[in-house]
């Protein structure tokens, strides 16, 4: 990514060539070019601002150095010119993401009382604009918002950081703030790290993590709560056949990604009708798990006959899914969980397929009791996975 700064304080941005843009600069990663606006002056005092037309206090920055630097540095389509400017767009995550996706930005920064809105209004013209925002305060001038804005920007891009998921998982992706983190020692001043990071339980780390960083936004930051994120509490419910139209739209959501990784499109949940799954309601024992009022997961259970030949009946577990939006909380372990403790207590075995090359299916059922059984025969496309009932 080429990263130009046109400023009158090009010291300022002397961090641009520390820490890790600096090492992405050398690595080829980032093209960094800062430059003195005051270059594209021509007058003795190198002049860059004037008293603005129609009266008002402070200064105003002039067309022309703009207009030269742009000339010099050659805009086009390809280029986002960002203004950084207290009238601008709000800067979020989002629209760090955004910006990482460009290939190209010119940063202007203005100090006074902006700069001639015929520079921005000549930049649109040619490239695309970025008015932006930092907060509602006001700066002396732009640039420490475009050191901000840089680093939000340049650690999303592909090779920056080591790791993926430390991005994936920070404050404000997922539209949530960061849940509170812990290290060694365990207790420290008699202050003690919650027991449940200590256990080594997964899922039930996850659901903790989301509703500490559900409560702690729900405090901070009531305005990024959307409906869909109040899924810190669930419960199971009987299906009813007023679910029908719910559970259906879940299903085609959650396999579509099984349909995907196998494939396959002539798989059973994304062919049968509303008539169908309305009736299946009652020919198993079908959960659903619903997050105020919203409907984010189930589960199925009925008999089946053991297909070992032993004679047995085993409990046949189907319809295991979570919200697409909401994976990686506990939610689609919780269903697997329920779906098992609610089965008859005769039920010596669970019985489970899933798609045979739907392999983050085989881990989450490795990880919860299940083996995969090679043995048994499945349907062509699919393994079958059985536990034995403690
Ligand atoms: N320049 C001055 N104040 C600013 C702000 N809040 N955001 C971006 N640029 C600025």
């Amino acid at each position: 990514m080429r990263l130009d700064y046109l400023t009158i304080f090009p010291d300022y941005l002397a961090p641009l060539t520390l820490s890790l843009p600096g090492k992405a600069a050398e690595s080829g990663l980032l093209d960094v070019r800062v430059h003195d606006l005051r270059q594209w002056t021509h007058d003795r005092h190198r002049t860059v601002d004037d008293t603005p037309y129609g009266g008002g206090a402070g200064m105003v920055m002039r067309p022309e150095p703009f207009g030269e630097a742009f000339d010099e540095l050659g805009l086009d389509a390809g280029t986002t010119v960002v203004f950084t400017t207290p009238s601008g767009r709000p800067f979020t995550q989002e629209l760090a993401r955004e910006l990482a996706r460009r290939e190209r930005l010119v940063f202007c920064l203005g100090r006074y009382e902006g700069i001639d809105q015929r520079v921005i209004d000549h930049a649109g013209a040619v490239a695309r604009v970025e008015e932006i925002s930092l907060g509602d305060y006001v700066l002396n001038g732009g640039e420490v918002a475009a050191l901000a804005i840089t680093e939000a920007v340049v650690r999303l891009l592909p090779g920056f950081m080591g790791n993926a998921e430390s991005l994936a998982e920070e404050s404000h992706e997922g539209g949530l703030l960061e849940y509170p983190v812990y290290t060694k020692p365990a207790s420290w001043r008699g202050l003690d790290v919650p027991p449940v990071l200590l256990g080594g339980d997964h899922g039930r780390i996850a659901a903790w993590r989301h509703e500490r960083a559900v409560a702690r936004t729900a405090e901070r930051r009531p305005d990024l709560l959307h409906p869909s994120h109040a899924v810190g509490e669930w419960t199971f419910e009987p299906a009813v056949p007023a679910d029908t139209g719910e559970i259906m739209t879940l299903w085609r959501a959650c396999w579509v990604q099984e349909a995907i990784a196998n494939e396959a499109l002539d798989i059973p949940v994304l062919r049968e009708s509303y008539e169908q799954v309305r009736d299946d309601i009652g020919a198993w024992q079908t959960w659903v798990a619903r997050s105020r009022g919203r409907l984010v997961a189930t589960a199925r259970g009925r008999w089946t006959d053991a297909p070992d030949g032993s004679g047995q009946r085993w409990w046949l577990i189907g319809r295991v899914c979570a919200a697409p939006d909401l994976q990686g909380r506990g939610l689609g372990r919780a269903a697997l969980e329920h779906v098992q403790a609610t089965a008859p207590p005769e039920a010596t075995t669970f019985m489970l397929f899933t798609g045979h090359r739907s392999e983050e299916n085989h881990r989450f059922y490795r990880r919860n009791g299940f083996r995969m059984r090679p043995d048994l025969p499945s349907e062509p496309g699919t393994v079958m996975l059985t536990k034995r009932k403690r």
